[in-house]
């Protein structure tokens, strides 16, 4: 075969004599990757280091039901939602108090998804699960409760508190609240407490709870039940 016919089959057309590392199979002036594969590669590289929010909010243990599910629009029963979206932990108590089904749930969620949003840390906790777990028979799984506790009262940014105080409390659970409440504040950390339990039962099952709660900012999520249709 004519030697020019040879040489014109080897040479790619844009002429280098490299492959381009990146595995497109350009040929490169030099040794190495080209522009693009090296963009590819750096966006990969944030996709892996980036979470999506679905993972946050997993890894901040929101129930998964509760996952892409509300939004700051569906916010129906407080007067004014975007002045609670742009809380930003002072004070540092938050409460929501209403009845069932009004939206607090979604509220505390919303909250959490902002917060990852910006960066900071949240933690969603269902007091009720918590409380069933600190009280297991089981020594090793109680360990586990109360060490999964210690690391949730000391998270640095936001903590919902969810179903915090029902109308029916035990002592047990009211004291495990207000010691949570209570480190909380005293290190000045972003905590929402909702509850559907009007304040002055609160102050009827515990005072130093009530008048800390009264200390922080109350929000009333009150008006009709959205599960109702
Ligand atoms: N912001 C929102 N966006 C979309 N849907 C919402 C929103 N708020 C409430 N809903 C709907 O209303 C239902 C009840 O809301 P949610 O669970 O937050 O109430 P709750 O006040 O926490 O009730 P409970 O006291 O019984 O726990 C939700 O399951 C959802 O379907
Ligand atoms: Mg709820
Ligand atoms: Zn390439």
């Amino acid at each position: 075969m004519d030697e020019e016919i040879l040489k014109g089959l080897i040479k790619k057309p844009t002429g280098g004599e490299w492959p381009c590392t990146g595995g497109c199979g350009k040929m490169l002036d030099w040794p190495g990757a080209c522009s693009e594969c090296i963009a590819k590669f750096e966006r990969s590289l944030r996709g892996f280091v980036e979470k999506t929010i679905e993972e946050k909010l997993r890894e901040a243990e929101v129930p998964p039901a509760s996952i892409s599910r509300y939004t700051w629009e569906g916010v129906r029963n407080v007067p004014d939602p975007q002045a609670l979206r742009a809380w930003a932990g002072k004070p540092p108590l938050l409460t929501l108090s209403g009845p069932a089904g009004t939206g607090k749930t979604a509220i505390g969620v919303l909250l959490i998804e902002t917060w990852l949003e910006a960066g900071n840390q949240a933690r969603y906790v269902h007091v009720p699960r918590l409380i069933e777990s600190l009280r297991r028979r089981d020594d090793a799984a109680r360990a586990d409760a109360q060490a999964a506790l210690d690391t949730a009262r000391a998270v640095k940014g936001l903590v919902v508190l969810d179903e915090a105080i029902a109308l029916r409390q035990t002592e047990f659970a009211v004291d495990t609240v207000l010691q949570t409440v209570d480190y909380r504040l005293s290190y000045e950390l972003p905590t929402v407490v909702i509850t559907n339990a009007p304040l002055d039962v609160i102050r009827g099952l515990d005072e130093r709870l009530s008048s800390r709660l009264s200390g922080g900012w109350i929000v009333f999520v009150a008006g009709h039940d959205l599960r109702a249709r």
